[in-house]
């Protein structure tokens, strides 16, 4: 199995005919990629003769870890574990022990692999390893003809940093065959929103500054930091969640229609939205943005613990963010966009809502809070997915003066009953589609760029106006001071 150590940028190629995964017996291999690979296998969906070869460093055999694969999985789909579809996968199943970081071990990969081979690597491991492991497979000769690279952020903790990862990485294979994922785009509703937007011609011309009022982005979080902190303390809810899924959510609800669903045409629309988001400054980083830090309390019946027990000291980063941002353009002038995610809150819910302005005119007589609301268009993700629109409807009764009441139009049962009753991993979609070549759903190296240099402003502007976290109990909705920033404008979150 010889190849050269060129560059590979042309992945209309044929399908991958294996997914090798770097870190095969770490915790993200085992909680999402092998159980996404199993059902893609279960539903038939892998090509034909397609081989999954779990790499670790630890030496194990190839029994012993199908053993450890199976009870994973059996734990996951308790009565519904299927038998003979696991045999299916498993007789896929390779594990191999070796230093990703050191070509000639890698060698025994491209043996595994055999002539002809189009690998997908998909480096499950520590982000210090990214571009030593991607420069050892490119020295081992595993880098050519349809050979593909996932990597998954944190890649860099800031633009720069992300600038030298990438350059080692792109070094080795070209910007098409590097599949960086974020698993938000991997779900159902986040993909929804593009069917939402665009395959429905009512939506377009209310889609503006004429017609909204505000966008609110919710990512709210019941659990804990806990035992990832050593990861956690270094990036903080700004890079940890806003640089990279709540922007991408941001994109989707705020990019123009892109010509087609060709990953560029997609991808060229949502850089657009990125350089037109308005440095945070120093002057205004008190009244636009808040940080966080969970402090002790309850989380449902249960005691949760501070972060800073949790982290064994004191800490300076912020467990939740909550940010007012402008895209700079015709459409979105005026319009601010609230972004608003934490950790060790009351639940777990993640939620846009568009919020439309209220009719120029009212002829009814308002009773009363609520009354009279303007339209909202709610979109949930987790834990329910759903898509409801308030709309207000007359109050029936014999009254003289028209009451109004407020009507929810929901697709919460259209949605399950289209899903067939089982959510999938957000993992599956995208491991299908880097299988396929396709990079729709993969963010490309300009985007992550103008994403962290957005975020890199806001850190700044932290810095410079010396804005620290400020406390808020576990299992509230966050600090004080993220409802203050609504209010400020009038405004207030969706809760
Ligand atoms: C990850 C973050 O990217 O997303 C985690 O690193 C976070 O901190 C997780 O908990 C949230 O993902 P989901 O799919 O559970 O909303």
């Amino acid at each position: 199995m010889v190849r050269a150590m060129t560059r590979n940028d042309d992945v209309h190629t044929p399908a991958a005919t294996h997914a090798v995964l770097f870190g095969g017996g770490g915790d993200l291999s085992m909680r999402m990629l092998l159980p996404a690979l199993y059902h893609l296998c279960r539903d038939g969906l892998l090509p034909d003769g397609f081989g999954v070869i779990a790499l670790a460093r630890s030496s194990e055999s190839r029994e012993a870890f199908a053993r450890r694969v199976r009870e994973a999985l059996e734990q996951r789909h308790g009565d519904s574990f299927d038998q003979p579809a696991f045999e299916r996968f498993a007789a896929r199943l390779d594990y191999l022990a070796c230093d990703a970081t050191d070509p000639e071990a890698l060698k025994a990969l491209g043996e595994r692999l055999g002539d002809g081979a189009r690998p997908l690597h998909f480096l499950a491991t520590s982000p210090s390893l990214f571009a030593p492991i991607t420069e050892a497979i490119g020295a081992a000769g595993l880098n050519g003809e349809g050979a593909r690279l996932v990597i998954e952020k944190p890649v860099g903790r800031d633009l720069d940093t992300f600038r030298q990862t990438d350059a080692r990485v792109r070094g080795v294979f070209g910007e098409a065959a590097v599949f960086r994922i974020d698993h938000y785009l991997g779900k159902e509703t986040v993909q929804n929103l593009i069917a939402l937007r665009f395959a429905n011609a009512i939506f377009e011309p209310l889609w503006n500054s004429v017609s909204i009022d505000h966008v609110q982005i919710t990512v709210a979080e019941a659990q804990g930091v806990g035992e990832r902190w050593p990861y956690y303390d270094e990036y903080g809810a700004l890079r940890d969640m806003v640089q990279n899924h709540m922007l991408q959510l941001l994109c989707l609800v705020a990019m123009e229609p892109p010509s087609s669903l060709e990953p560029d045409a997609v991808r060229n629309e949502k850089v657009k939205v990125l350089r037109c988001l308005r440095a945070l400054q120093a002057g205004e980083a008190r009244a636009c943005s808040v940080r966080g830090q969970y402090v002790e309390g309850l989380v449902g019946a249960e005691r949760a613990d501070s972060y800073e027990s949790e982290r064994g000291q004191p800490s300076g980063t912020e467990t939740f963010v909550a940010l007012k941002a402008h895209v700079d353009n015709w459409r979105w002038a005026g319009v601010p966009f609230y972004l608003r995610t934490g950790k060790r809150l009351g639940d777990k819910r993640t939620e846009i809502v568009i919020q439309f302005r209220p009719v120029p005119h009212s002829i009814f007589e308002a009773r009363g809070r609520g009354d009279m609301a303007a339209n909202r268009l709610v979109i949930a993700l987790q834990p329910d997915e759903d898509i409801s629109l308030t709309l207000m409807n007359k109050a029936p009764s014999l009254e003289r003066r028209m009451r109004l009441s407020r009507v929810e139009l929901s697709l919460t049962r259209t949605l399950l009953a289209e899903a067939g009753g089982r959510r999938r991993i957000a993992y599956e979609r995208l491991l299908l589609d880097a299988i396929n070549g396709d990079s729709t759903l993969f963010v490309r190296a300009d985007e992550a760029e103008a994403a962290w240099g957005w975020i890199d402003a806001v850190a700044r502007a932290w810095a410079e106006a010396g804005l620290e976290p400020v406390p808020y109990a576990a299992g509230t909705s966050g600090p004080p001071q993220a409802f203050a920033l609504m209010e400020r404008d009038g405004r207030e979150w969706h809760d």
